[in-house]
């Protein structure tokens, strides 16, 4: 099977290094992909959203399988551009439609969905520039702090949680009629404010069958002790060690079968992961958001779990036959640190030379944001490497992933050292 995996993370270099472990893989594609992807696969200069261009390149390597790394091209219709297509809709497409992809490209229509289909969220209303007056008389309804969300894509920065009402005042204003988050933040989902920890939860789903992927909790502010401001996720840890059977168990009944249903009820073409954003509030699980795509940093801890051929769950898992396929999951825990660049998520600086990788002992190097330049390997965005290591608990395998953190180098190299620190 010839395969192609679109995107340049981090989450997409951990793609490559399991499809790359099956045999059913006998030659693989990464656009555009980054040094670490290269070193596995043939990186390619397309970009994820231009359909026409991957068209060509599909049909001129005679691609059989897709495999979607970020939400932009889902939100954007690749699923249904691939099956609409007479030339590729026999190419086995990772990602949900246009329809499904709505979960995350619109705040207010998983807000609907959950609410159509009975799952436990924080309760909301939303809000144009038209009705902005109401927003602020609702914010006046509410108990500080106010969760203020912007309905469409904002590259994970849409959603603010402020304590002083004249302040989310403020803010909806500047979200609604100053397009603070251009399109994005035309329409702003309000809701009630949930007190608890969070959890991620992994399905992967044909649209009737599902399968839960091991759980992982990321890491999302820049500064120790959760503090600073957010970025894309500075580490991640698998299985979450507060999970029980019998919260599992909750997950499973009231989130994940409604969520798997309501997609049949409506008629939603949905092969591919769902990626559920818990809150856990006295035992009771909530969800704060779906994404439509494997998380990052979690996918560095979660897919390495995973001992079954990824391959074949894919291939199962688009002929609709996802209850067929085996998801054998290692017991061991997993941990994955960041290494970013100095000044993320704010303004950094790139073409940073990364040197110490032969030193890694024992730990998985994912590559996020490096690249190739004139025989070195530099860094090229805010999140550079992911070490990945295995450990009996969680705690075991953080301690491989600083140890081997620290034999990497680049200048302005940052990462927390106080990942777990929640948990025990
Ligand atoms: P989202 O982009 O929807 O994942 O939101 C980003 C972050 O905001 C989440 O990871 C939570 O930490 C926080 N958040 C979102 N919604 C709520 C809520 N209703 N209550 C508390 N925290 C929230
Ligand atoms: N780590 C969070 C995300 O991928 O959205």
């Amino acid at each position: 099977m010839k395969i192609l995996i679109l995107g340049a993370g981090g989450r997409e270099h951990t793609f490559a290094y399991k499809l790359a472990q099956s045999p059913n893989c006998s030659q693989l594609f990464v656009a555009p992909g980054n040094a670490g992807t290269a070193e596995i696969a043939k990186n390619i200069d397309l970009k994820v959203t231009d359909f026409e261009a991957i068209k060509d390149f599909v049909l001129q390597e005679k691609i059989e399988m897709l495999v979607v790394g970020p939400e932009d091209p889902l939100v954007a219709g690749i699923t249904d551009f691939f099956a609409e297509d007479s030339a590729l809709k026999q190419v086995k497409v990772i990602g949900p439609s246009k329809r499904g992809a709505l979960l995350e490209g619109s705040k207010e229509r998983a807000k609907e969905f959950m609410a159509m289909h009975k799952i436990p969220t924080a309760s909301y209303e939303s809000f144009t520039k038209e009705s902005l007056e109401a927003g602020k008389k609702f914010l006046e309804t509410l108990k500080p702090p106010y969760v203020l969300k912007a309905d469409g894509l904002a590259g994970g920065k849409g959603v603010l949680i402020l304590n002083e009402l004249e302040e989310a005042k403020q803010e909806l204003q500047n979200m609604l009629a100053d397009n603070k988050f251009g399109a994005a933040s035309e329409k702003v989902v309000i809701e009630e404010f949930l007190d608890g920890i969070e959890l991620s939860v992994f399905v992967l789903t044909d649209g009737k069958n599902y399968k839960i992927m091991p759980t992982a909790k990321d890491y999302k502010r820049i500064g120790e002790g959760d503090t600073g401001l957010n970025t894309g996720g500075m580490g991640a840890i698998s299985p979450v060690p507060f999970v029980d059977d019998d919260l599992m168990q909750k997950i499973e009944e009231r989130i994940v079968k409604p969520t798997v249903n309501g997609l049949q009820e409506e008629n939603i073409d949905y092969k591919g992961f769902i990626f559920i954003g818990l809150i856990k509030v006295n035992n009771e699980p909530y969800v704060i958001e779906y994404n439509v795509r494997m998380g990052d940093p979690e996918t560095e801890v979660v897919l390495p779990r995973i001992k079954s051929d990824l391959v074949e769950i894919f291939e199962k898992l688009s002929e609709g036959k996802l209850n067929e396929a085996s998801l054998e999951v290692d017991e061991r825990a997993a941990t994955t640190v960041m290494l970013v660049s100095g000044g993320y998520p704010e303004a950094y600086e790139k073409s940073k030379e990364i040197t110490g990788f032969d030193n890694v002992e024992g730990s998985i190097v994912f590559h996020a944001g490096t690249k190739n330049e004139s025989g070195k390997v530099v860094t090229s965005g805010g999140r550079v490497i992911a070490v990945t290591s295995f450990g009996k608990d969680y705690k075991e395998a953080l301690k491989k992933s600083y140890q081997n953190a620290a034999k990497l180098h680049f200048d302005k190299m940052y990462y927390r050292k106080d990942l777990g620190f929640d948990l025990s």
